[in-house]
């Protein structure tokens, strides 16, 4: 890695990235391009929605130089989802002018991204799939239609159809997609194409069809209207094509002349983490694979994958790697990237942390795309953060608690042109967050809490620091408005931040403490206890774990690695059922790596020293009548023989400094809010939401 990759942030300065480039006559203002992605913004009608619009208009004010919209079926039985806008529909020009005219109005060049989702559909059950040769997507149990010559025309004239509406729509270029999922790759591709006639058997036959698209394509629009191919250049699976494969594939396709420039990619479906790659897969992982491509070919060459720090964009383009650099989830979770990196605001860049926990996770279920720290991210409509709206009056604002939710709303109310104040007990920021950064593989989440402080630094907050506030401290800083972000601790019997004591919400039965015996033994431990340091545990551990996400899993993996022998028991039939597919692979491929032992559909019922026991969530108890569709705790199931137990089984709001607050003669007539975990206990995206919309009407 050159040395600008590796400055603080501040100092890196951009010359490249912000210098302008052509790709055929389509002049661009800088080498960002926002990549290709579907956000199921889309009507169910096949239109590009208003949605669409603001999304793509919040970016290109923010600077991207050019903006690639989202794969767009060319067929109705091409559509991945039924949200895809359905491109040779001549219905979607008036659309398309609309949202093209509105992202080129701020500078920002456009390209359609043109497909067939072929035999890879987001539906369940999918529509009609065509393939080559007939067989499912080895990750799905979908089978497909082997397609018939007319099907095949078909598809050539329904990209043509597109291509030409698109260019009529004012977009100013398209992207045909060989990429990562879709009919053309899995034409090109050996595993996938079996076929014998003009279409497969050989290496020239397999790329035929993509060779007629883009001849079918260039025919069909003017002779200077730029078209790209997205290109997979290694499936990264046991039975796929690699990367000397897919450079064959792009230097055919280059030798046909009626390409205009190449996009990298890779992965598929059944290798959806190198498609779309999770922290676990670092920052920087598709240099090599940018560079091959961009050293073979005279084509521009756009680079592809978690390019992060940005400074890394910055030393590709110095090494020759690449001629632009695409980002896909870093202007999902800050569309003003580029005008922040221009500026010299690198630091205060929020950075996409690669969880794929809302903007894939949503998309992946057809829902409209989120991001967890971007609140306005497919909701730009309804929330607009660079432009928030300055307050009324000025007040002083004092938020106690230093995680998420406290210094979002601390941050938007700051941005509004409050006097804001944040007391944090602990020494340092972050809350839960950074204890979920000494995970393995979750270094990256910390972005959500390092930025926020980086942006109440910038906006001058006052945050202090070791402060445990209680109604007379808040009282002294004579605040206008109090927001209490406490967040929440584990759900068990003695929470050590807490002390022994019950707290007066487990007193009056607002809150309530697992019926589980041997919780409160002095070898049970929670996550926290084993993420702070605050235990080190050594030998054989059981962790229990009831909440679905990181939490549970993290903490294993972290116990294994620092020479645990670990086992997971679960109520679910996974572990992490809660977690993104991909990312949730991935932990599973380290968890059989690690040892990690794993048992689904055991029910907690009681701990004692070295035995555990559980219910089978299913068993043969009661099977008569009615009762067989009950859950009955059946014959119980053991686990012997561990040093300590680490049960992930809940958290409970920590709420009391709200109600104290709220009842005291010290702070009457004062307006006291709450947010976050203090209010229940729920994932960051929650809370950021939530936190953002309290900030915006404090
Ligand atoms: C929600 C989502 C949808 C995506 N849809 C597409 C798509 O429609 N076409 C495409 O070529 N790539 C698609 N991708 C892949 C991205 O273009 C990009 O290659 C990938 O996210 C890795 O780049 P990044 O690390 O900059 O996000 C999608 C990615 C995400 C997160
Ligand atoms: S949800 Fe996570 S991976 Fe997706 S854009 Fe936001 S931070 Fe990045």
């Amino acid at each position: 890695m050159s040395i600008a990759a590796a400055q603080p942030l501040e100092a890196v300065s951009f010359p490249r990235l912000f210098s302008p480039f052509r790709i055929r006559g389509v002049a661009l203002r800088n080498r960002v391009v926002f990549q290709p992605h579907f956000t199921a913004l889309g009507g169910l009608d096949g239109m590009p929605s208003e949605d669409h619009v603001a999304y793509h208009e919040a970016r290109a004010r923010g600077g991207a130089g050019l903006t690639v919209f989202e794969s767009q079926a060319v067929h109705p039985a091409g559509k991945m989802s039924r949200r895809f806008v359905s491109a040779w529909d001549p219905a979607v020009i008036p659309f398309y002018r609309r949202l093209t005219g509105r992202v080129q109005a701020h500078g920002t060049k456009i390209f359609g991204q043109l497909t067939h989702g072929g035999h890879t559909s987001l539906e369940r059950p999918p529509h009609l799939l065509w393939a080559p040769s007939q067989m499912p997507e080895p990750s799905s149990h979908f089978s497909t239609k082997a397609m018939d010559p007319e099907d095949i025309e078909a598809t050539i004239r329904g990209f043509a159809a597109s291509a030409r509406n698109a260019m009529e729509g004012g977009f100013d270029g398209v992207e045909i997609k060989v990429a990562h999922d879709g009919l053309l790759r899995s034409f090109a591709s050996p595993f996938f194409n079996r076929r014998t006639d003009g279409y497969g058997g050989s290496f020239e036959n397999r790329m035929r069809l993509s060779v007629e698209v883009l001849d079918a394509v260039k025919r069909a629009t003017a002779r200077d209207f730029p078209v790209g191919v997205r290109i997979c250049l290694d499936e990264f699976t046991t039975f796929g094509y690699d990367l000397a494969y897919g450079l064959r594939m792009a230097a055919h396709l280059e030798s046909t002349g009626g390409v205009d420039y190449l996009n990298s990619d890779a992965g598929s479906f059944s290798s959806y983490w190198m498609e779309i790659p999770p922290a676990a897969v670092a920052a920087g992982s598709f240099r090599g694979l940018n560079a091959a491509l961009k050293k073979q070919s005279h084509l521009p060459v756009v680079a592809f994958g978690r390019i992060a720090p940005p400074g890394l964009a910055e030393a590709m383009l110095a090494d020759g790697e690449a001629d632009l650099i695409g980002f896909a989830r870093q202007l999902v979770a800050d569309p003003d990237t580029p005008d922040k990196l221009r500026r010299g605001e690198a630091h205060l860049v929020r950075p996409c942390i690669a969880c794929n926990d809302a903007c894939i996770y949503q998309v992946g279920q057809e829902k409209g795309i989120r991001c967890v720290h971007n609140p306005a991210a497919g909701r730009e409509r309804d929330i607009d953060e660079p432009l928030a709206v300055e307050a009324g009056r000025r007040r002083k604002i004092v938020v106690v608690g230093g995680g998420p939710a406290g210094l979002k709303t601390a941050e938007i109310a700051a941005r509004r042109g409050h006097d804001v104040v944040v007391l944090e007990r602990a020494a340092r920021l972050g809350g839960q967050v950074a204890l979920a950064a000494r995970q393995p593989e979750h270094q990256a989440i910390a972005g959500v809490t390092d930025h926020l402080e980086a942006m109440l630094r910038h906006l001058g907050v006052a945050i202090r620091l070791g402060v445990a506030a209680t109604p007379e401290i808040l009282a002294r800083e004579r605040a206008d408005r109090i927001v209490i972000a406490t967040g929440s601790e584990p759900n068990l019997p003695a929470a050590p931040e807490e002390g022994a004591g019950r707290s007066p919400a487990l007193e009056l039965g607002r809150q309530v403490e697992p019926d589980i015996p041997g919780l409160a033994l002095p070898f049970v431990h929670s996550g926290d206890d084993v993420m702070s340091g605050a235990v080190r545990l050594a030998g054989r551990v059981l962790v229990i774990d009831n909440n679905g996400h990181w939490e549970g899993a993290g903490t294993a993996e972290f116990l294994a690695d620092n020479g645990c022998s670990v086992e997971v028991a679960t109520p679910d039939f996974m572990v992490g059922g809660d977690i993104e597919s991909g990312a949730r692979t991935l932990f599973y491929r380290r968890a059989a790596i690690k040892n990690i032992a794993i048992r689904g559909g055991l029910a907690l019922k009681s701990i004692a020293p070295g035995r555990a026991t559980f219910s089978p969530v299913f068993s043969a108890a009661g099977t008569r009548g009615f009762g067989r569709y009950l859950l009955v705790p059946g014959g119980d199931v053991v686990i012997e023989d561990f040093d300590a137990v680490v049960a992930v089984i809940g958290r409970r709001s920590r709420e009391d400094l709200y109600h104290r607050c709220r009842s005291s003669a010290l702070l009457a007539g004062i307006p006291i809010e709450r947010v976050g975990d203090c209010v229940a206990p729920r994932l960051i995206e929650s809370n950021i939401l939530e936190a953002h919309r309290l900030g915006a009407r404090l």
